[in-house]
């Protein structure tokens, strides 16, 4: 590769050249129309920055923290699925790339790599991401080998009780692995720098599933299990249970709305992430970017509230900062860049973005996150979702 990568839209470019197509549509896609997923980044890009020159911009830092944990900057890798399949060992290799950064990496329970393989790739604690199954001695089981692997914080998915239709991934008939048929030969023909890490590693299937769930030895049996398995009858007193099982730091996900948001609060939870599961979910919902200042001002002073969903750039980080979000997570930004290569790709996303956190932070006259609140926003610019809430 002789371009140099200065954004994360090159990140992008280049892993939808590297990455099986069925696995580059299943992360740049939303579900239905994708009108939601488009506007994650269209939201964040109407918020205009206000430049201030002429202050001391010496001694700057981005350092914040997450539910009490220090973080080199306040972004988080979300929760992604079938992340083993953007890159071999995907999850190992992300996983350590954020801790040697300086940011909590989360592990899907959709992953490819294993708890216990992600645990054995790093050092430092990590943060695991849970869905609800119906096999209740299942996810019993997967609370108690998160905490054997001494991850120090649960994410809690509750956005994904059902599973919102991507029009690609049904055409491109998505499996992991992929299937012989000639459409995918023919691609992955293209790809042989990925062909080459997949057929090196043994981890192919659902790490945490086959072989820990009853009845899943293999991943034909697989389909069937997850669309079964999912349970559509999860609600708040099921948030009680796991919070009691897990005894740590709890993180809920997927929180779009201030009565669920004071819900959140009463549960106990130590944070919410505002998030419409990056557009995936509910085609036709608000960006999370526009929710976000409604929830803050709903219930940002019981819980920290963070947010996700089309942040893409440094700026777009601080953005969500100004408008009270304590914590900020990427999805396909870093997914992006593993596909494009592998665990430097992580690093260099992670770089990217610190960097343009850094200097538009100093851009509009900041040295330190705790002075930044909207003030640094163009206030006669702001659309109408973003202004002060009862202003
Ligand atoms: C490919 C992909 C897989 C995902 N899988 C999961 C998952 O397993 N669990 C989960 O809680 N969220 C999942 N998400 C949602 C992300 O955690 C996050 O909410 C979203 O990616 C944020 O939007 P962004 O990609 O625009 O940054 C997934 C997102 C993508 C793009």
């Amino acid at each position: 590769m002789s371009a140099v990568i200065t954004c994360i839209e090159d990140l992008r470019r280049l892993a939808q050249r590297r990455v099986p197509r069925m696995f580059y549509d299943y992360a740049d896609a939303g579900s239905w129309t994708e009108s939601t997923y488009r506007a994650n980044e269209a939201d964040f890009q109407a918020l205009k920055l206000r430049q201030r020159v002429a202050v001391n911009l010496e001694n700057r830092s981005v350092a914040a923290s997450l539910v009490g944990q220090p973080v080199r900057m306040p972004v988080a890798l979300a929760p992604t699925g079938l992340t083993g399949m953007q890159h071999a060992d995907g999850e190992m290799l992300a996983a350590r790339a954020a801790e040697r950064f300086g940011v909590p990496f989360t592990l899907s329970t959709m992953s490819i790599c294993s708890i216990e393989d992600v645990r054995s790739a790093t050092e430092k604690p990590f943060w695991f991401q849970l869905y609800v199954m119906k096999d209740r001695a299942f996810v019993e089981a997967l609370i108690d080998r998160a905490k054997a692997a001494q991850c120090s914080a649960l994410v809690l998915t509750l956005d994904l009780q059902i599973l919102g239709q991507r029009h690609k991934d049904l055409k491109n008939g998505l499996s992991s692995p992929p299937k012989p048929t000639l459409a995918n030969l023919i691609n992955l023909a293209t790809k042989p720098r990925w062909c080459w890490g997949l057929a090196r590693t043994p981890r192919r299937g659902f790490g945490n599933i086959v072989g820990h769930a009853k009845g899943v030895s293999n991943t034909t049996s697989l389909a069937s299990w997850t669309a079964e398995q999912f349970d559509p009858a999860l609600n708040w007193g099921d948030v009680e249970w796991i919070k009691k099982r897990w005894g740590g730091k709890l993180i809920l996900k997927g929180i779009l709305d201030e009565e669920d948001a004071r819900l959140a609060v009463a549960s106990g939870a130590d944070a919410l992430i505002v998030s419409n599961h990056g557009g995936r979910q509910l085609d036709g919902a608000e960006s999370s970017i526009a929710v976000l200042p409604r929830i803050v001002q709903a219930v940002g002073r019981d819980i920290e509230v963070h947010v996700d969903g089309g942040i893409r750039s440094g700026q777009d980080v601080l953005k969500a900062w100004a408008l009270g979000a304590r914590g900020t997570y990427i999805g396909r930004a870093f997914l992006y860049g593993l596909g494009a290569m592998g665990e430097a790709g992580v690093t260099r996303c992670l770089e990217i973005i610190e960097r343009e956190l850094d200097l538009t932070m100093a851009f509009c006259g900041k040295t330190r996150l705790a002075d930044v609140d909207r003030g640094v926003l163009a206030a006669h610019a702001l659309p109408a979702w973003a202004q002060a809430p009862g202003a």
